[in-house]
């Protein structure tokens, strides 16, 4: 369903979780109260709950914060916001790295940014289906263009995962983890994923879009078709209002200064960060490839962060993709499923 200029500005009114009465916001959009009432239960599409009680009006069963550019924009700081090229947030968009993919083979400038309130086909790793309701999320993507080869960006997954950590760690503490190759983890439970797609000849230059999927709340009922163990910030810190704005800009803020700097300094510089997030080390786990799986216990990551294994008969691997599992509540069918894809570095 498309969100229209009309629910959007009542959207905006009822964001504040208030009573709004059918008179007030019948007049603040001029239009008639059947019309607000249609509108209203149009939202239900969205996944947004009203509750209507005569005499009060109505009022948004959970309240929202909608992405708004200036309190996004006032996050970060001035060196990394001339980073920016362009910046965008759609009320509804199919994937927004699918958008920057496509507009980089536009010759769109590096530095474009693309936030969503809601993704129709967000897209997550390995072929699979990024969960992302309205209005409750982080779905960011930005696009950078690097003189560098696809090869030789090959560790920039690993360093966005840092990115994410540092920024989470200024509003949420240092509790946060990084399960290779740069899933978010908060205690064995996925709070966040990146997805980065590149583009490019294979001696360079290339573009890559980083995507990065943050749960802030995600409703039981949208997450009930994943299969990982999950968590989002509202159930990690207690708080049922999170603001989302000043997290979005600290994420950009973060998110742009790594990636700006990935050229010039490479994975190395990240590894030791990278190590002291590890929240696969010393685990025995389970590394799916395709219709391959291999045991063993993770050693950590090697120096061009590929993934070490111990495997049973002694000898230590280094893998460059796949998807681990290491405790047996973790549950991956579909991943075993999919067929390998090319090797094409991390992420
Ligand atoms: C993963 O599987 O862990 C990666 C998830 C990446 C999701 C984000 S949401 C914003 C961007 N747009 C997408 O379609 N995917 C990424």
């Amino acid at each position: 369903m498309l969100i229209s200029g009309k629910q959007k500005a009542i959207l905006a009114l009822l964001a504040d979780g208030q009573f709004h009465s059918g008179t007030e916001l019948a007049e603040t959009l001029s239009i008639s109260r059947s019309a607000i009432w249609k509108q209203l239960n149009g939202l239900a599409d969205l996944g947004l709950q009203h509750s209507a009680i005569s005499g009060k009006g109505y009022r948004l069963v959970r309240p929202l914060e909608l992405l708004d550019e200036n309190n996004i924009l006032a996050a970060v700081d001035e060196k990394t916001r001339a980073l920016i090229s362009s910046f965008e947030i759609h009320d509804q968009i199919p994937s927004t790295n699918t958008y920057l993919v496509e507009r980089a083979l536009e010759n769109t400038h590096s530095g474009a940014i693309c936030f969503a309130e809601q993704q129709t086909a967000g897209k997550g790793r390995r072929g699979r289906h990024w969960v992302s309701p309205f209005g409750s999320n982080i779905y960011l993507s930005i696009l950078w263009r690097f003189q560098a080869s696809p090869m030789a960006i090959s560790g920039l997954s690993l360093a966005i995962g840092i990115a994410v950590i540092r920024a989470l760690k200024v509003h949420y503490g240092d509790t946060f983890r990084l399960k290779w190759p740069n899933d978010i983890y908060y205690q064995d439970k996925k709070l966040g994923g990146i997805l980065v797609e590149v583009s490019g000849e294979s001696d360079g230059p290339c573009a890559a879009v980083i995507g990065l999927g943050l749960n802030v709340y995600l409703p039981e009922t949208e997450a009930a078709e994943i299969t990982q163990l999950w968590t989002d910030l509202t159930q990690i810190t207690g708080q049922q209002q999170l603001n989302r704005n000043v997290l979005a800009g600290t994420l950009l803020d973060q998110l742009l200064f790594v990636i700006s700097e990935f050229e010039a300094v490479g994975i190395a510089a990240y590894l030791d960060e990278w190590r002291r997030y590890d929240c696969l080390k010393d685990k025995p786990a389970k590394l799916f490839i395709g219709q391959h799986s291999y045991e063993g216990i993770v050693q950590g990551i090697d120096d061009n962060g590929l993934l070490l294994l111990a495997r049973p008969d002694g000898s230590t691997q280094a893998y460059a993709s796949g998807e681990v599992s290491f405790n047996s509540q973790h549950t991956l069918p579909e991943q075993i499923k999919i067929p390998s894809p090319p090797e094409r570095g991390l992420g």
